[in-house]
């Protein structure tokens, strides 16, 4: 593997909070992205605009979002701050705020407003997660995506379940994530996030999935990886995604994330520990492993969670 560089998209304060049971502060929500920002990372999942009935944690996204728009640039690169919608309405709830406070999204230098949107590999799992099928949800991104090309947002695809659904197990089939991922591109998404939602990948099976999204022509330059490590195999998996081509992959700082209605989940991929192994390939982030290590230390502190980072609990350590 040559030297080269990785782009990482931070979604701690995003799939790391979302399911925490205990209100966490905006200010500290706010804190987290502020100091996030001054690592070298260049994307962070701020929140999402989804009701607050299906996610409570995440119903300070409108106030953190304006905050965010309206402070000054917190570093010396551009950051793209990129917030979940499931529908037209959280896009709209979204553009009201950058009409609001006269933020374009593709201001630049300082900050850059994108959007993430969201199809399920599974039936079961798009309907659990959406409470539409796989067709329904296709159809919802469509207008989203049209609505957010007038306004220079750039947008994100992403694909759940895609190695394994908690309610259809691991076979979940390939050429189905395939299938969903070039309708997300061709809609106009700019990327696509293919998820192992549940950790349930494998090497092999990683390795068989990006097989088959190659043979269907998807290119790996459109792709990101968002491997949870609920088995331990994110990093495995994150090799094989390497050998493949691609060069952006999500996590989380300090492993942040789990559901605590689902015994045994565990979030995304650390932060820090996909820096550390991507450092040793002779590959770069542009991200400090010493300073995303003690935003671990300090957001599990917060939290009164372990922090679940092996690299970012030994890199503090020293
Ligand atoms: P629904 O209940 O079918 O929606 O949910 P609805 O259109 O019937 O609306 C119900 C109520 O919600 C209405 O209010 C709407 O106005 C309101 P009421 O009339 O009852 O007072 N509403 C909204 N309010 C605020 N913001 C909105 C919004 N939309 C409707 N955007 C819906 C359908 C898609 C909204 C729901 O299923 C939903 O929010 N799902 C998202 C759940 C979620 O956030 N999941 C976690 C994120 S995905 C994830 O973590 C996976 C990922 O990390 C990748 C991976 O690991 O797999 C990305
Ligand atoms: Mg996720």
């Amino acid at each position: 593997l040559a030297s080269d560089h990785v782009r990482i998209v931070e979604v701690g304060p995003r799939d790391g909070l979302q399911n925490e049971k205990k209100s966490i502060p905006k200010e500290t929500k706010l804190e987290l992205i502020q100091r996030l920002a001054k690592t070298g990372v260049t994307t962070i999942e701020a929140g999402s605009f989804v009701p607050a009935k299906w996610v409570p944690q995440m119903a300070s996204t409108s106030e953190i979002c304006e905050q965010l728009l309206t402070s000054p640039p917190p570093s010396q690169n551009t950051i793209a701050y990129n917030y979940l919608v499931p529908n037209i309405k959280g896009l709209e709830s979204l553009v009201k705020i950058m009409d609001a406070t006269g933020v374009p999204a593709d201001s630049k230098p300082g900050t850059t407003t994108e959007v993430s949107l969201f199809a399920a590999a599974t039936e079961a799992f798009s309907k659990a997660n959406t409470n539409c099928s796989i067709a329904e949800s296709l159809e919802r991104i469509k207008p989203i995506v049209a609505l957010a090309k007038t306004k220079n947002i750039r947008v994100r695809g992403y694909v759940s379940v895609a190695l394994g659904c908690p309610y259809e197990g691991p076979d979940v089939d390939p050429s189905k994530v395939a299938d969903i991922t070039a309708s997300l591109l061709e809609m106009g998404a700019d990327e696509v996030s293919v998820a192992d939602t549940t950790g349930m990948g494998t090497a092999p099976r990683t390795n068989e999935l990006l097989t088959t999204l190659k043979a269907a022509g998807i290119a790996s330059t459109d792709l990101a990886l968002h491997f949870h490590d609920t088995y331990g195999q994110a990093l495995v998996n994150t090799i094989v995604g390497l050998e493949h081509g691609i060069r952006i992959f999500d996590s989380s700082v300090g492993g942040l994330g789990g559901c605590p209605y689902s015994k045994g989940a565990t979030g995304n991929v650390s932060t820090e520990d996909l820096i550390h192994t991507i450092h040793s390939l002779g590959m770069n982030t542009g991200i400090s492993l010493e300073e995303m290590s003690k935003i671990g230390t300090w957001i599990s502190g917060e939290l009164g969670r372990v922090n679940d980072s092996r690299a970012g609990k030994a890199t503090s350590a020293r």
